[in-house]
């Protein structure tokens, strides 16, 4: 990578007392990048999020921020650095504006009104900004969470779950925001078990499982790769079988000989090519329909193979 990365994580390992939390976890994200970082409940997301931003003691290996080495070095890359928790964390008894003025002031900043005002709108809080924090509905808590990591415009955030619980309107707008933060050149680390989420937002996609990442990819090279698309056929008329050539290249008839099937995966035939063969073998064709690649199935099946051969092939 020419420029220093905004993140570089050599050989990071945090165990507790009864399991490894992260092993041997070496990561460097580009400035101006939004990875997303994927994995089941437990697998370290949110320790190596932790680790990074001070709030979990590392066992062993480095954490450079901006170049700076978290060890020698921990308060210059603090300013840069905004953080939206998994879990709520700011004090129930003041208001939306309180918190968000605070929240500026720790990071040395003087209350500038009108960032408030604009995370407030842009995260629709405006109408509950003297609202006593504790009253506020779930998903409302967690988009001051945002606001709150946001105020002191950090040049990195880690967002960790931040859509939990928001409803499907705010979520599509804080996407927006996102891809804000990062036309304005904001590094994004998000973590989701949306995958529709990481989906339409990342440019490289990481997937941690048992503490150890198994793959760092583009996510276009990702679904490339090991997505599958599926195509499914259905006939005017029962069929005896397909044409010899469609079967050679994958394509297998349903069990009720009313349809057909084919898997499109990287490096097999295209599905419309397939199609177009149907066609020209004169097959009358009812309906078709064409399943785009998903990241859900990819994260399985880089789950399930646990990073080895077949997924990094
Ligand atoms: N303070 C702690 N003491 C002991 N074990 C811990 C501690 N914090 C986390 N762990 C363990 O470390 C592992 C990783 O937890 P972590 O919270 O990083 O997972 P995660 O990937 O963020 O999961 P989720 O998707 O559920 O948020 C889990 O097994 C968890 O129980
Ligand atoms: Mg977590």
């Amino acid at each position: 990578m020419p420029e220093t990365p905004v993140l570089d994580i050599a050989h990071l390992t945090k165990r507790f007392p009864k399991l490894v939390a992260l092993e041997d976890v070496s990561l460097q994200i580009p400035q101006g990048e939004i990875f997303a970082l994927l994995g089941p409940n437990g697998a370290g997301k949110t320790t190596l999020i932790g680790a990074v931003c001070g709030l979990v003691k590392k066992t062993s290996g480095t954490v450079r921020i901006f170049g700076h080495d978290l060890e020698t070095d921990p308060l210059p890359p603090r300013y840069f650095v905004g953080l939206v928790p998994q879990e709520v964390n700011f004090d129930p008894f003041f208001t939306v504006r309180q918190v968000l003025a605070f929240q500026a002031g720790f990071f040395g900043k003087k209350a500038d009104p009108a960032r408030i005002e604009e995370l407030l709108a842009a995260l629709d809080l405006t109408s509950k900004g003297d609202t006593i924090t504790r009253t506020l509905s779930g998903g409302m808590k967690r988009r001051l969470l945002i606001a709150k990591a946001l105020v002191h415009r950090p040049k990195l955030v880690f967002l960790d779950e931040p859509t939990a619980g928001v409803d499907v309107e705010l979520r599509r707008d804080l996407w927006s925001y996102v891809r804000k933060l990062k036309a304005e050149g904001t590094t994004v680390v998000l973590t989701t078990h949306y995958l529709e989420e990481a989906e339409e937002l990342a440019d490289r996609i990481g997937i941690i499982d048992k503490g150890r990442l198994l793959l760092v990819e583009e996510k276009s090279a990702l679904m490339a790769r090991l997505g599958e698309r599926r195509l499914e056929v259905r006939f005017g008329q029962t069929q005896t079988a397909l044409p010899a050539k469609l079967q050679e290249q994958g394509m297998v008839l349903s069990a009720d000989q009313m349809g057909a099937s084919f898997i499109e995966r990287h490096g097999t035939a295209k599905a419309p090519a397939l199609l177009g063969q149907l066609y020209a073998a004169n097959m009358e064709i009812a309906e078709v329909s064409l399943k785009a690649a998903k990241l859900e199935d990819v994260l399985l099946r880089v789950l399930q193979n646990g990073g080895g051969a077949e997924v990094s092939a």
